[in-house]
């Protein structure tokens, strides 16, 4: 089964008509997407889409960059949302230094509150980090007992020693678009070295579209493209490759087991 373990399909006004997006990823041969949300609103959104398509999954959190409606009882109403059957992550939460005059304390706080709320939730985290790879890793090796129900890394970005340190922490290293583009050689060298166990594949739509689409609207359908670089890039056959990342995104996200299968197969 293919699967996307990261999109956005939550941006209502970036799809138009869901039906019809809905039925465009099954005709694709989309088997399971994530749908991540930024902030409760986002993520609520995702969740009541999730109860509409039956292959749509959700995750819940607030993103870095949208911390102006965070707050502890936020954080409790996140909770109460994933207690739905589909909601199968904390995310996407983490830190994002790259506009100027972002709130680094906040920053971390809100991390460190989501990481424990995944613990407290049993559930995975999906994290996001640009810009901030120091503090990301300080943060995670710090609450590492948090990190119980496992997390990924979304959108993989950084070097292949980064890589390497999440890897010790046991965490997974996701693929996005930006392993298609040209002069990504340096995440050509993260590709290689993530071990089967641990890799996965998303779109981050609808940003980021892989090559050949660079500069559209990214869609899940899109995923193939992800799943076609890394096969290349890793020596391994690409269905192989999509039955494995399938494998690991069901051990990752154990709620993907839960009621809305399409077709039962993996
Ligand atoms: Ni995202």
């Amino acid at each position: 089964m293919i699967i996307d373990t990261h999109a956005h399909l939550n941006y209502a006004d970036r799809y138009g008509d869901e039906a019809r997006l809905f039925q465009s990823l099954a005709d694709a041969g989309i088997g399971k997407v994530i749908d991540v949300g930024w902030d409760y609103a986002s993520s609520a959104y995702a969740a009541e889409q999730a109860e509409r398509c039956p292959f749509l999954y959700f995750a819940a959190g607030f993103h870095p960059s949208n911390l102006e409606s965070y707050s502890e009882s936020e954080c409790g109403r996140l909770a109460e949302l994933l207690k739905a059957p589909k909601g199968v992550a904390v995310g996407e939460i983490g830190l994002d230094y790259h506009y100027e005059g972002t709130d680094e304390a906040a920053q971390k706080r809100a991390f460190v509150r989501q990481l424990e709320l995944a613990y407290a939730l049993k559930l995975p985290a999906i994290i996001h980090s640009r810009d901030a790879a120091a503090d990301t890793l300080q943060i995670l090796k710090d609450n590492r007992a948090k990190l119980s129900y496992g997390a990924v890394m979304h959108c993989f970005s950084g070097s292949p020693e980064t890589a390497k340190e999440y890897l010790k922490l046991g965490l997974y290293i996701s693929f996005a678009g930006p392993v298609t583009f040209k002069n990504a050689r340096r995440l050509d060298e993260v590709a290689k070295i993530v071990p089967s166990d641990r890799i996965l594949a998303e779109t981050d739509s609808p940003y980021l579209a892989p090559e050949p689409f660079r500069g559209t609207r990214n869609t899940p359908a899109n995923v193939i493209k992800i799943y076609e670089k890394l096969a290349a890039l890793r020596g391994e056959d690409q269905k192989d490759l999509e039955d494995n990342i399938c494998k690991n995104a069901h051990t990752l996200f154990k709620k993907l087991d839960n009621t809305g299968d399409r077709n039962g197969e993996i």
